[in-house]
């Protein structure tokens, strides 16, 4: 655990680093590790706002207790059910047997399934209110942001956000904790690999929340994950609010699948025509290299989108598919595509990603370019269109 932060008069953080794990719900990579984040309120009445992943600290409750300073604990708020946040539940309960918890009727029914618990449980509306003295929470029903039970916690009395997974990150909080600690160009990064992993299916959810919440005065989100924003909560605000709408940044993302070069010859070539025509934002991947995490990251940035693939066993490349696959799961909208490939016999790359393009229904800046062979000079014609007609859109 890290040492307790205050975030304002009786709210406290705590929370602690986990830099072992390798995969976030044993999927997504974490080369800079994850944080786990809670809240503690010491009023008339205490309240802990969600808990941490269950084996990354062996003293959360030690230190729960050694923040009541003797007090007990009265209220268990549980935001957020998945077991990163609600791994110490149990525990809490052992060392509090009179915790009223608290949650929404989708919440105590996983409670129930996880640990058997069913008394002492506080179900709250939308909207209801709890007062702990002089802080008043109020309970918004936030679902799917990011499982169906999900809720925020508003303090009325301090403003304060308490948002669970909506506006957290992926990244240890290494030193700084609050967002006028830290480096915010590292954070945004692993912020929007999170939102786009994480929470980007539910995209239209975190505008109904957005909807919710309209008019009211944050001072400060709380998320349990990444950094607390107690200065500037505006601009993470803003951040999520643009990613949700999936506003995208004028660039391009060329992601390639390539068993011995063709196809990637034509993504250099695609990416130099459009550097040509003054489009700085250019990133290139290699599907087979690149972990979908961070494809999916920069599909989230970027509003240029070319995806290229050789043919494989007439269809397109085993792992394009899996990325096109996640695509059209996650209904990413709005991205401008341009789409290439090559074959050597029956072909499959291009004609799959035609399927793709019909699925997802983003624009398509030019006819698909399929190339027989080595992609020489003379082939190189309408890849040279793709990548104008590509340019134009991003000027
Ligand atoms: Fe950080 Fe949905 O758990």
């Amino acid at each position: 655990m890290l040492k307790p932060q205050k975030v304002t008069g009786k709210i406290y953080w705590l929370g602690a680093n986990d830099r072992k794990k390798h995969l976030f719900e044993n999927m997504w990579p974490l080369p800079n590790g994850v944080a786990y984040s809670c809240y503690l309120i010491k009023d008339e009445k205490t309240a802990l706002v969600d808990t941490i992943e269950s084996g990354v600290s062996t003293e959360f409750v030690d230190k729960v207790e050694e923040l009541l300073e003797g007090r007990t604990l009265d209220y268990l708020i549980i935001n957020h059910m998945e077991l990163d946040h609600s791994g110490e539940i149990k525990a809490i309960i052992q060392r509090y047997p009179n915790v009223k918890i608290v949650g929404n009727s989708k919440t105590f029914k996983v409670v129930e399934a996880y640990w058997g618990v069913t008394e002492n449980l506080k179900q709250v509306e939308d909207g209801e209110e709890l007062s702990l003295g002089y802080h008043h929470l109020k309970f918004v029903m936030t679902p799917w942001v990011h499982w169906p039970e999900t809720m925020m916690t508003y303090d009325v009395t301090e403003q304060v956000l308490f948002s669970g997974d909506a506006f957290g990150s992926f990244g240890t909080l290494d030193g700084g904790v609050f967002d006028d600690e830290i480096e915010f160009a590292y954070y945004e990064e692993e912020m929007r690999r999170y939102f786009s992993n994480i929470v980007g299916k539910y995209a239209n959810m975190v505008q109904k929340a957005f909807k919710k919440l309209d008019g009211v005065p944050v001072k400060a989100v709380c998320p349990v994950h990444g950094p607390v924003w107690r200065s500037n909560p505006e601009v993470v605000l803003g951040l999520y609010d643009r990613w949700s709408k999936m506003e995208a940044e004028n660039g391009v993302v060329i992601i390639y699948a390539s068993m011995y070069g063709n196809t990637e010859q034509i993504a250099d070539h695609i990416a130099r025509k459009i550097a040509e025509q003054g489009i700085k934002k250019i990133r290139i991947h290699d599907v087979s290299k690149t972990h979908i995490s961070t494809l999916i990251n920069e599909i989230w940035r970027y509003k240029g989108v070319i995806l290229g693939s050789c043919a494989y066993n007439s269809e397109m490349f085993p792992l394009m598919e899996n990325l096109t696959r996640e695509l059209e799961h996650m209904g990413v909208k709005g991205r401008e595509l341009g789409l290439f490939g090559s074959f050597s016999w029956n072909g499959g790359g291009v004609k799959n990603l035609k399927k793709f393009h019909e699925s997802i229904g983003w624009n398509l800046v030019a006819e698909p370019v399929d190339i027989y062979g080595i992609p020489t000079a003379d082939k190189y014609a309408q890849c040279d269109e793709l990548a104008l007609a590509m340019a134009e859109k991003l000027k």
